[in-house]
C-alpha cells in the first residue's frame, strides 16, 4: 500500500510538568524498564534528549500492546525531559516549541500546580496535543504495588479504599482540568482523542501504567500527527544548547528533527554578533544509559538521520544563539543567502515582537523565551519599547534609560534568564535603570506587580 512507502521519523515529545511530579523519573522508568530486559542496547540517551526505538517500546509493551492490538507505524520516540525549576523558559523555547506531542505530569496526589496550568497555557497556545500522566499513583492509600503492570490490570488488583481514593483523585483532576476549560477522561474510557485529554495513571517508581503511557503517546501520535511526522530530507534543526565540554571545547546541542547531519559538513549558525559559519568537527551522542561525560566514552557518528538529539562539535560556537535553527550548507548553496537567512530569523522575531515608543526593555537567553516574554508583557498590559537577546550589556542599558525622559516608569530593563554583565549593572546604577532578573516568566509577574504598585504609591505621595 502506499502507507507502506511513507518513511516517518521519530515523532519528538516533550516531557513537562510542575516541579518534581516525576519527570525524570518517568523518563529513567522508560529506559530501566529496558535495560531490566537484560537491553541496555538500542537505547541513545541525549543531555535533555532521549530516543527510544520502536523495537525497545514493543518489547516493553509486548502482552498489553497484543491485547490493544497496536499497529505501531513510528520508528520511536524522542523523549525531550525539562527541568522543573527553569521550565517556563525551557520549555517554551526549547522543547516545547519543537515537540509534536507533550506528555504533561501531574501528581496525583497534588493535582493540578502552577506550572501545571502554565504547561497547559503554553501547550494550548501551540495547538499541541498533549496526554496527562497522572503520575504517583503508588502512593494513593493502600495501593497494592503491581511492578511494571499496566494500569488497566494494576487496577483490577486494588481494594476498593485504593479504588475510592483513584476514583475520588480522578475525579477532581477531571473537575480542575474543565476549570481550565479542558475536556479529559481516563484513557481506556476516551473515544475522542481530538477533543479529549487522555489520563494515564503512571508510577515511576513501581512501573504500572509506564507501558500505558507509551502506547497512549504512540497512539495520539498516530491517530492526530502522522502527517506531521513524515521523514524529510530537507534539513530541520534546532539549537537547544551551547556548552563547553572538558576536551571538547564548545559544542551545540541540537535536535535533528528533519534531514541529515555529516561529519565535515560546513554548518551556519545564528551568533549574538551576526551568523557563525563553521565546520562540523564530529557528531557525538553519549552511549546507550550513561551521562557521562568524558570524551572517549561518547560514540562518534560519520553521519545522523533524524528525529534524533546530537552533539556537534566545532570551532567557534561560543556566541551561537539558543533556539535558533542550523543551516548545512551544500556545495552549489549561496553561503550569503543562507547567512541572510539566519540573520533573518533572528530579526523577524525581533519584529514580530510588538514594540512601541514607550515601554519597558527585555531580554531573554533565547528567541523563543523571549517571544514568550513579550507576549506575556502584552497579556499583562505592560508594554514593550526595547527587545534584545542575549547577556544584558552597557548599550542595553542605554536604550532602558531613554525611557527616563519619555516616561520614568518605564525606564526598566527585565532581564529573564540571562546574565547581566558588571559594565551594565554600573550603568545601570549610575543612570537609575532599574534592572529586574529573574530565571522564569512566573517569577516576573510578582516582581512587576511589586515594581509598578511602589511607583504608584510614590505618586499618590507625591500628589499628596
Ligand atoms: P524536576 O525536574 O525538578 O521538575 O522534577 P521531576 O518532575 O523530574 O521529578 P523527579 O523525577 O525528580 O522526582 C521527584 C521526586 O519524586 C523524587 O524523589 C522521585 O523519587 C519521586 N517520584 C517520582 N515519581 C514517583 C512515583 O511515581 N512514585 C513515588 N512514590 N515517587 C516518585
Ligand atoms: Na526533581
Ligand atoms: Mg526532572
Amino acid at each position: 500500500t502506499r502507507e507502506n512507502k511513507i518513511e516517518y521519523r521519530s515523532p519528538i515529545i516533550c516531557i513537562l510538568g510542575h516541579v518534581d511530579t516525576g519527570k525524570t523519573s518517568l523518563l529513567d522508568k522508560i529506559r530501566n524498564t529496558n535495560v531490566q530486559g537484560g537491553e541496555a542496547r538500542g537505547i541513545t540517551q541525549q543531555i535533555g534528549a532521549s530516543f527510544i526505538p520502536i523495537e525497545a517500546i514493543k518489547e516493553q509493551t509486548k502482552s498489553f500492546a497484543e491485547k490493544v492490538k497496536m499497529d505501531f507505524k513510528l520508528p520511536g520516540l524522542l523523549l525531550i525531559d525539562t527541568p522543573g525549576h527553569e521550565s517556563f523558559n525551557n520549555l517554551r523555547s526549547r522543547g516545547s516549541g519543537l515537540c509534536d506531542v507533550a506528555v504533561l505530569v501531574v501528581d496525583i496526589m497534588h493535582g493540578l500546580e502552577a506550572q501545571t496550568i502554565e504547561s497547559i497555557n503554553l501547550l494550548r497556545m501551540r495547538n499541541t496535543p498533549f496526554i496527562v500522566a497522572l503520575n504517583k499513583v503508588d502512593r494513593i492509600y493502600e495501593w497494592k504495588t503491581c511492578v511494571n503492570t499496566n494500569f488497566v490490570d494494576a487496577y483490577k488488583q486494588q481494594s476498593k479504599p485504593a479504588i475510592q481514593e483513584f476514583d475520588s483523585k480522578v475525579k477532581e483532576t477531571i473537575a480542575a482540568l474543565a476549570g481550565q476549560e479542558l475536556n479529559s477522561e481516563l484513557w481506556w474510557r476516551n473515544k475522542d482523542y481530538k477533543k479529549v485529554v487522555s489520563l494515564v495513571p503512571t508510577s515511576a517508581q513501581t512501573g504500572e501504567g509506564i507501558a500505558d503511557l507509551m502506547l497512549v503517546v504512540i497512539q495520539v501520535m498516530q491517530k492526530l500527527m502522522l502527517e506531521k511526522v513524515i521523514y524529510q530530507e530537507k534539513l530541520q534543526c534546532t539549537l537547544l544548547e551551547v556548552k563547553v565540554i572538558e576536551g571538547l571545547g564548545c559544542t551545540i546541542d541540537v535536535i535533528l528533527v528533519n534531514g541529515r547531519l555529516k561529519e565535515g559538513d560546513k554548518i551556519v549558525v545564528s551568533g549574538f554578533n551576526g551568523p557563525i559559519e563553521t565546520n562540523i568537527r564530529s557528531i557525538i551522542t553519549p552511549p546507550p544509559l550513561t551521562e557521562s561525560r568524558v570524551k572517549s566514552q561518547f560514540i562518534q557518528h560519520q553521519e545522523i538521520k533524524a528525529a534524533m538529539g546530537v552533539k556537534i562539535v566545532a570551532s567557534g560556537l561560543e556566541k551561537a544563539v539558543p533556539g535558533t535553527s542550523l543551516y548545512v550548507v551544500d556545495e552549489d548553496d549561496d553561503i550569503n543567502a543562507i547567512k541572510a537567512e539566519a540573520i533573518k530569523e533572528v530579526e523577524s522575531v525581533l519584529n514580530d515582537i510588538e514594540t512601541s515608543g514607550i515601554g519597558v526593555s527585555i531580554q531573554a537567553s533565547t528567541i523563543g523565551s523571549l517571544e514568550a516574554f513579550s507576549s506575556f508583557l502584552k497579556k499583562i498590559k505592560i508594554p514593550v519599547a526595547n527587545v534584545a537577546v542575549g547577556p544584558v550589556a552597557k548599550k542595553h542599558v542605554m536604550s532602558a534609560a531613554i525611557m527616563l525622559e519619555k516616561d520614568p516608569k518605564y525606564a526598566i530593563l527585565l532581564a529573564f534568564d540571562v546574565k547581566i554583565e558588571d559594565s551594565a549593572k554600573q550603568a545601570a546604577n549610575d543612570m537609575k535603570v532599574k534592572i529586574l532578573s529573574e530565571e522564569t516568566i512566573y517569577l516576573f509577574e510578582k516582581k512587576l506587580k511589586d515594581h509598578f504598585d511602589e511607583i504608584r504609591q510614590k505618586l499618590r505621595e507625591e500628589t499628596a
